[in-house]
């Protein structure tokens, strides 16, 4: 039996990290397991590239649920408490967390943002760090706390920013330092979490 940490993924569109962390846990030694991909998004790429790779995958649509965003994210909450899941990693999930569901995952969700945090939270990261003129920008992986953006920082990765470079340009960049930097930070939040099973 494998003491992998059993992890949930949960994305809104593209997944492209989504791939990244599935091609990571494939590795052997790795120490998280994505047994569950969840969206608020039916038409969430990454949901059909999960059941590709053989993952359960489910959206829970937000749309019906209407303002009440806590009685969508208790479903979401069932799901990941039937597929008895010990962490989510957020990986392009465009939903803010209520108070709620943040403090039933406290120390067991992470999430990926695409900028060096603190600076630039929230969103438009690339077009912002442009605006202001970095030259420095990147991404930071960080445990989830109530405020947006603000949680822990378990990793980050620094790319330049070059002198031609538009939101889009800049915004690939970041990308793939992303999927370099979201398989090791899960695997460090992993083993926190195997740590504290015993
Ligand atoms: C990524 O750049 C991620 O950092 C960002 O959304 C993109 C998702 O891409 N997340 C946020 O902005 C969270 N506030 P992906 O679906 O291809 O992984």
């Amino acid at each position: 039996m494998s003491d992998r940490v059993r992890t949930a993924v949960m994305i809104s569109g593209r997944g492209s990290n989504l791939d990244a962390l599935i091609a990571a846990s494939a590795e052997p030694g790795f120490p998280a397991r994505i047994v569950q991909v969840l969206s608020n998004n039916p038409e969430a790429a990454g949901l059909a590239r999960a059941r590709a790779a053989g993952i359960e995958a489910l959206a829970v649509d937000h749309r019906p649920f209407k303002q009440d965003r806590e009685a969508h994210e208790r479903v979401l909450d069932q799901a990941l408490q039937a597929a008895r899941v010990e962490l989510v990693a957020l990986a392009g999930y465009m939903r803010v967390l209520t108070p709620w569901f943040v403090g039933r995952w406290a120390g067991r969700m992470i999430n990926i943002h695409p900028s060096l945090l603190p600076a630039f939270p929230g969103l438009h990261t690339h077009a912002r760090v442009l605006q202001a003129g970095c030259t420095i920008h990147g991404c930071t992986v960080h445990w989830v706390t109530e405020g947006v953006d603000a949680g822990p920082i378990l990793g980050q990765a620094d790319v330049p920013v070059l002198a031609d470079d538009t939101p889009d340009s800049l915004a690939a960049r970041v990308l793939q330092a992303e999927h370099r930097l979201y398989p090791q930070c899960l695997a460090k939040a992993a083993e926190a979490v195997r740590l504290r099973r015993a």
